[in-house]
Parts: structure tokens; sequence; C-alpha cells
């Protein structure tokens, strides 16, 4: 058996990044950079910003990326690059450099879904037991996948309107803290209680569907009932209830849905799951009902290409070849 050497590229959002995987788990390398300085004083991603970051850092990831490995482009099977979704303006620096190297060094392109891509990082730690549950929580995602074999994904709920992690950084903003929020409303959240008893959104019996924007409003909306009658608010508070409330949907429906799949295996990925009231509540309820929980190291939770590259190595087996008409993708499905 040949061993699988891929390059892989992501830029779908505010991270430049680039990755070489053998056989879809050994790390060789994995460069990231981050355009979060330059987005903090904006207060949230800024699209056109994101693009031209990439431009300027995407041939240096590459380049640092086959340094650090000693390997050249001759030692390499594939390369591959995030399709979608993303700021698609972001997404085509990637996959234009992804075309120019794979015609260049006459290799083949594989196209990765960026969602596969947070799943699939949990196998740079250990291999991929199915059935699996996996719960995707990002800035730009909530997603929850049911996946009976490898590249079989099937979206069983996701978010109607905010993403969690965007509910996060917008209710952070209008505390006031700096972006992205959701590591400071966590913080904060540990000194507070829940006393402001926020809706929990579960939607219609039965679906696994998320809606995060009503609860946005009724925290905004208290804040600015107090401001108003000249009220002192519990900040710490705020955060708390609003973490609780996320937390119980969040872990409800994804034990939920566990049962009704009889799953054994939970993954938690994106950018959200370093979240301590989701982790503590998630091992306390897999703990108690025997499913064996799975949270990828941070840094391979957060956007990585090394995650695309694990992904697309069952892909590379699969002979899942693109051409150099490659778009960029918005709305794909997984
Ligand atoms: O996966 P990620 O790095 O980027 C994408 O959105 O794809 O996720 C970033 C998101 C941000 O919304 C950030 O506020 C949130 O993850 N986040 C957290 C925590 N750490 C990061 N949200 C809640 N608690 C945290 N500890
Ligand atoms: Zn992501």
């Amino acid at each position: 058996n040949k061993d699988i050497t891929i390059l892989s590229i992501e830029t779908s959002c505010d991270e430049t990044a680039c990755s070489i995987v053998r056989n879809g788990h050994e790390l060789l390398s994995n460069i990231v950079v981050s355009q979060i300085e330059s987005h903090k004083r904006f207060g949230g991603v800024v699209p056109e910003v994101a693009s031209r970051h990439h431009v300027e850092s995407i041939t240096m990831v590459i380049e640092e990326a086959l340094h650090e490995t000693g390997l050249t482009a001759q030692d390499l099977d594939a390369v591959a690059v995030t399709e979608g979704p993303g700021l698609i303006g972001a997404l085509l620096v990637g996959i234009n450099a992804a075309k120019a190297f794979s015609f260049a060094h006459d290799l083949p392109l594989i196209p990765v879904h960026h969602i596969a891509g947070h799943i699939y990082a949990n196998q740079l730690e250990e291999e991929l037991t199915f059935p699996l549950m996996a719960l995707i929580v990002s800035g730009g995602h909530t997603e929850l996948i049911y996946m009976k074999d490898h590249l079989s994904f099937e979206v069983i709920g996701e978010t109607r309107d905010d993403a969690v992690g965007e509910a996060y950084d917008k209710v952070a903003r209008v505390i006031g803290l700096p972006y992205p929020g959701g590591p400071h409303i966590d913080r904060l959240s540990k000194k507070g209680k829940d006393t402001f008893n926020f809706p929990r959104a579960y939607l219609e019996a039965g679906s696994y569907d998320f809606s995060f924007s009503g609860l946005k409003s009724a925290v905004i909306n208290s804040l600015h009932n107090h401001k108003q009658k000249g009220l002192e608010v519990n900040e710490k508070d705020v955060a708390a209830s609003f973490q609780y409330s996320v937390v119980d949907v969040l872990t409800n429906k994804t034990m939920q849905a566990v049962e009704e799949y009889e799953v054994k295996e939970l993954i938690i990925a994106g950018g959200v799951a370093a979240n301590s009231g989701l982790r503590a509540r998630f091992e306390q309820l897999t703990r108690m009902q025997h499913i064996n929980l799975h949270i990828p190291e941070l840094k391979f939770c957060t956007d990585n290409a090394a995650m695309i590259g694990a992904a697309a190595y069952q892909l590379y087996l699969k002979e899942h070849f693109t051409g150099l008409d490659l778009n960029g993708r918005n709305f794909i499905d997984i």
C-alpha cells in the first residue's frame, strides 16, 4: 500500500491555511495565518478585506507548508481545496492557488466541502468509527450530521437563522466585548447565574433544526430595557443566562438525535466546541449514556487546512477529482 500525501488549502473565511497530510491522519505540516486582528476593528469579518489578505498570504503559506516537511511537489499525490461553503471571494483565492499548483505539477485536484473537513478533523487524532453523529458549531455553521460510513453525510438539522457562534458574537458586541465575542461570553458566564431564563427554541416536536435569532433578540431587548429604566445589568448573569439557553438546546437536540439514530459515537467540532459550558454538559451526558464523545484539539476545531487534507484522503481513495473549471460555491450540499 502506497502512502498518499496531499497538500490542502483552506481560505473559506478569515484564516489562510495550507497543510500536508499523509494517509488522512499523519500531519506533516499545518500552517494557519489568522486575519482576526484586521477584522477586529470592524466587529466582524469583512469579506473584501478577507479576500485581500488571502491574496497576500496564500503563496507564503503554501511555500511554508512544503518547506516545513522538506518535501517538493514531486512527493505529493494530490492537491485539495475547500470549494465551499464560505465567502465567495475568499474561497476563490484558495481555489485558484490550488488549480495553479495542480496544473503546474500535474496533480489531481480534490474539492472538499468545508463541513466535511470539520468532521474529518477528528481523524487527525483517531480513526472515525461509524455510525456517528457530528455537531458542527462555528461562526458560520450549526449543523447536526449523521454519518453511516465514510463520506456519507445526512444533514438532519441546521440553523434556520444565525449560526451559534454568530449569536455569541452579536450578543458580545451588544455587551461591549471585543470580536470574536464567544470566548469572552464563555469566560464571563462562569461567574454568573441563569437569572434571566431566556427562551429555548426547540421548534416543532421532532425537528433537529436550530434557531438562535429569537434568543439573541431576547438578550438585546432585555439589555435595552434595563438601560432605559436606568437599571444596572449584571453582565455575568446575562452571559451565563445566554450560555445556558444555548447549551440546553444544543445538547438536548444532539442527545435526542444520538438516541433516535442509535449511534455510540459523537463528534463536536467547529470553533464553538471550545465552549466550556458546552463541553462540560456533553461530557456529563455522554458519560451517563455510555456514548463516546470526540472533540478534536482546539487548533483542529477552528478553521485549518489539515482537516481538509484529512477529508481529502477519503475522496482520493474514491477518485473524486475535479477539473480546472472548479468554482467556489457559497451554497453547496455536503
Ligand atoms: O470555527 P471558527 O474558528 O470559525 C468559523 O466560524 O468557521 O469559529 C469561530 C466562532 C466565533 O463565532 C467565536 O466567537 C466562537 O467560534 N467561539 C466560541 C468560543 N470560542 C470560539 N464561542 C463560545 N465559546 C467559546 N469558548
Ligand atoms: Zn469552519
